[in-house]
């Protein structure tokens, strides 16, 4: 097994991943193909990384991240702001998805009352038969040495509060609960803090 930057050409099968492990995340409401475009600006961009760990040519399981998502996100919809239309279009009518939409791209300048680092990990997905052999400890460290390389200290992230088995993985590794946040009407996340 190796752990390696992703590639454009993985994207696809990512985004895929991503859809299938986090359903009703507001991110794979817009669709498989907006989440490719996004993971294929993380491989483009110095401030995010992605990693996938891969045995022969099967991706086991990948990571993400960011030094400041919030700026990413705005450069992302600037720069794709066609694509980004496009993939928005047919849900534009949805007036509970554009609110989650615009929780997301702001919800780290409304918890004003702690103070949470800019930085953050934003998925991590280890295929279910994979589990339980190390392999998402072994990415999250691959994070934590990505972030130190690049002078961060802490980042933080958010799981689903039915992630019950993330919350115990993160906890284990020492990651610390913040605050709950209610992103929209019956979608609550815990947010986590690393500090290294
Ligand atoms: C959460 C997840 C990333 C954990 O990855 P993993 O490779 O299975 O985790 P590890 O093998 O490194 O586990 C390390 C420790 O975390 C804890 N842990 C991990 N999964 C657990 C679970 N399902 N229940 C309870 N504890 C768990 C255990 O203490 C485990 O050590 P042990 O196996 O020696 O008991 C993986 O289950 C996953 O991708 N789930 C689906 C997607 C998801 O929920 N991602 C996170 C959302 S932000």
């Amino acid at each position: 097994m190796i752990i390696r930057p992703a590639k454009n050409s993985d994207c696809e099968h990512l985004a895929i991943m991503h859809v299938n492990y986090f359903p009703s995340s507001t991110i794979s409401n817009f669709g498989i193909n907006f989440v490719k475009i996004l993971y294929e600006n993380f491989v483009k961009s110095n401030e995010n990384f992605l990693f996938v760990a891969e045995e022969g040519s099967e991706i086991l399981a990948f990571i993400s991240g960011s030094i400041d998502l919030s700026t990413f996100q705005k450069k992302f919809i600037k720069k794709n702001f066609f694509i980004v239309l496009i993939s928005l279009l047919p849900k534009i009518f949805d007036w509970r998805l554009v609110l989650q939409a615009v929780e997301v791209l702001f919800y780290g300048q409304k918890t004003t009352q702690i103070k949470l680092p800019k930085a953050e990990m934003t998925s991590l997905v280890v295929e279910e038969k994979h589990q339980r052999k190390g392999l998402g400890t072994k990415l999250f460290m691959e994070a934590v040495d990505w972030f130190k390389r690049n002078e961060i200290n802490e980042f933080r992230f958010a799981v689903g509060k039915n992630l019950i088995d993330a919350q115990k993985f993160y906890e284990h590794l020492g990651c610390e609960k913040m605050l709950i946040l209610e992103r929209a009407k019956n979608k609550k996340s815990l947010i986590y803090v690393y500090k290294f």
